[in-house]
């Protein structure tokens, strides 16, 4: 695929947006490999689904060699795409949600807002950085709800924006406070999405969350994602509150890396 466009989002997160029939089409919660040619291939998640344009994108923080490379290509640069892959949010259901996101993981739950303010869903979504400035998506996901009425609290670890603290204590608060949802989803880092899987368990709300794993060939065959009896490439990415209460003792404990060995999340 050649580069269509690419954005800054913050300092450390860039949109990369592609034409590709088939991804624009994907559900909320789908990824693809984003091979960087030289350097190595990648899962993203999709951030932008857009049928109607025949594109899509991919919302990519840089971390390591892979990312650093995809950052520094430019519009009309060259990169491979496979996908979209794996499952997707569950949305037939969703009456009144709480949707909870941190960091990179707004970039799968931004389409997911979008496609469920197109239903009736009341929708209050959470979301968390650790400043202003690592916001990500604030302007798209705020637009959308209000929109659409729903609700938006921002939570930023330094309290440059929004409420101090961490994501997960705005959640607990709201559902301490009787906030009656039916159905929790989550994306970001897993200590976060784990906080959250235990605050569903404790009201008895049904959640989804979406999990990161390593990934080589991400349809079912090396193994490398396993979590459990899953595989995160193909019976995932999002898993449902009853398969995490199966694979508790890794869910935000730890992942296997490249050569298999367990390593703390
Ligand atoms: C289904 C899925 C969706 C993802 N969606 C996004 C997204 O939308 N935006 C985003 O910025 N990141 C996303 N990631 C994480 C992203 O794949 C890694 O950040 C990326 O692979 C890092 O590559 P690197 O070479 O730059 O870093 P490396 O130097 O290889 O590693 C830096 C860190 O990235 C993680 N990582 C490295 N390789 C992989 C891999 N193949 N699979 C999973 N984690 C890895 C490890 O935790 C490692 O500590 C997603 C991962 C998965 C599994
Ligand atoms: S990445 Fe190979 S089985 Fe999932």
């Amino acid at each position: 695929m050649k580069l269509a466009s690419v954005t800054a989002e913050t300092p450390a997160v860039k949109s990369f947006v592609f034409s590709d029939e088939l991804c624009s089409k994907a559900e909320p919660g789908q990824f693809v490999m984003v091979w960087i040619p030289g350097v190595d291939e990648v899962p993203m998640s999709l951030s932008v689904l857009n049928s109607r344009r025949g594109q899509a994108a991919v919302t990519v923080e840089r971390v390591g060699e892979a990312t650093e490379a995809l950052h520094r290509m430019k519009t009309g640069d060259t990169v491979g795409v496979r996908g979209p892959f794996g499952n997707s949010y569950t949305v037939a259901n969703a009456r009144r949600v709480m949707i909870v996101g941190g960091g990179t993981g707004l970039a799968s739950l931004a389409p997911l807002v979008e496609k469920l303010t197109k239903g009736r869903t009341e929708i209050t979504f959470l979301m968390g950085a650790k400043t202003r400035g690592n916001l990500l998506f604030h302007a798209r996901i705020g637009g959308v709800l209000s929109r659409a009425k729903g609700r938006l609290v921002v939570t930023t670890e330094d309290g440059s924006f929004g409420l101090r603290g961490v994501v997960t204590t705005s959640a607990e608060r709201l559902l301490k406070q009787g906030e009656k949802v039916n159905m929790i989803y989550t994306c970001g880092p897993e200590k976060m999405m784990q906080k959250m899987f235990l605050l569903a368990e404790r009201f008895h709300v049904p959640f989804e969350a979406s999990l990161e794993r390593f990934m080589r060939c991400a349809i079912g065959l090396c193994g490398t994602c396993v979590i459990g009896r899953y595989r995160v490439c193909q019976d995932g990415p999002i898993f449902s509150g009853k398969q995490l209460l199966e694979v508790r003792d890794e869910f935000g404990c730890w992942r296997r890396g490249f050569d298999g060995r367990k390593t703390k999340v």
